[in-house]
């Protein structure tokens, strides 16, 4: 099992030192709690893959100190750069082309010649970084098709038990609560890739245009961000969208101040804030699931505007037929 630790400092050197060893930690950062190993090594980045029980190699996330050590291992454009300058630290995820001479192993950008890079904010994850001296990929620290975890209790119940795991640093609740959101630049066209805790107005706003939409990016490949499979996110009761009422055999993940009486209810935010729902969803999300016993999960509509697209992008997801889960 792993040691589920308090982020101290003490707990931190030691999770470093298992990522120079080539295991496994756990850690906070302000989007989920993130399953970080050393990406420089091809092993350990296998690893992830085996903990999480992807059922094939989706690229992940490298977790970098600063825009001075993204550089080194990937190439910026204009606008990367303009966007790395305003919102790193932060919940930002820019696609950008590999360096020819990148330490970074292959298995992290799984075969194509791009890379995603963040640098995150949480304190606990730049301190982590700094200690391990390495670049950490890190995809959220959930099973494979599972909701995102939020605090280290939920990373402890999926992944406590993969053998690979040393430690789960508990640095508490991730502020923002939702993933990141990936930029990508096909053909040299910022993309959102993924919506996710910086709302896409934002990002609209600093480039000056507007985001082109993954859908019209994808080719003949199918998905210009891989792991943006239809099923994701999963709770194991089924889920209905857009509810406004909730049928006795239904359970009410509610939004805003009128929400419909229901003996089994939680609320992403009585007073319709979208910033406290995106921190509320996954935990939520797990609670009502645990709480359901064989009933649906009815979800209120969520207003698409700012980090609604994400939390609406995310319920779609949770909502998807199982079948080609992820
Ligand atoms: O907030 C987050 O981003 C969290 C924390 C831990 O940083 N990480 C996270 O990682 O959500 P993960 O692996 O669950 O999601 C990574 C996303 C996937 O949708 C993947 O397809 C996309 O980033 N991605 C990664 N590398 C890519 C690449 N080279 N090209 C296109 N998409 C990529
Ligand atoms: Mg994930």
């Amino acid at each position: 099992m792993a040691e589920c630790l308090k982020a101290t400092a003490e707990a931190i050197e030691r999770a470093g030192a298992a990522i120079r060893e080539g295991r496994l930690a756990g850690f906070p950062t302000e989007t989920v709690y993130g399953l970080g190993a050393d990406a420089t090594d091809d092993k350990a980045v296998a690893s992830i893959f085996e903990a999480k029980g992807r059922p094939r190699f989706n690229p992940l996330i490298v977790h970098v100190a600063d825009f001075a050590e993204a550089e080194k291992y990937c190439v910026f454009n204009a606008e990367a750069e303009k966007l790395a300058r305003i919102f790193w630290p932060g919940g930002i995820t820019l696609v950008l082309p590999r360096r020819a001479d990148t330490p970074l192993s292959l298995l992290v950008s799984a075969g194509l010649d791009t890379v995603a890079i963040r640098v995150p904010a949480h304190e606990t994850a730049r301190a982590l970084i700094k200690v391990a001296k390495r670049p950490l990929a890190a995809p959220s620290a959930n099973p494979s098709g599972k909701v995102s975890p939020t605090c280290a209790a939920h990373v402890m119940e999926g992944l406590g038990s993969a053998p690979q795991l040393a430690f789960v640093l508990d640095g508490g609740p991730c502020p923002l609560g939702l993933e990141s959101t990936v930029i990508g630049f096909p053909q040299g066209i910022p993309t959102l890739l993924r919506p996710g805790a910086v709302a896409r107005d934002e990002i609209e706003t600093v480039l000056g245009r507007p985001l082109m939409d993954a859908d019209a990016a994808r080719g003949e490949e199918g998905r210009a961000s891989p792991g943006q499979l239809e099923s994701h996110y999963a709770p194991g009761s089924p889920i209905r969208l857009n509810a406004r009422e909730v049928a006795e055999d239904e359970v009410l993940l509610a939004f805003g101040p009128d929400a419909p009486d229901a003996k089994t209810s939680m609320n992403l935010s009585a007073s319709g804030d979208l910033g406290q729902a995106a921190a509320n969803l996954f935990a939520m999300l797990r609670a009502l699931d645990a709480k359901a016993q064989g009933r649906r999960i009815a979800v209120m509509p969520i207003p698409m505007t700012g980090l609604g697209e994400a939390i609406n992008d995310r319920l779609k997801r949770a909502a998807a037929p199982r079948e080609s889960k992820g």
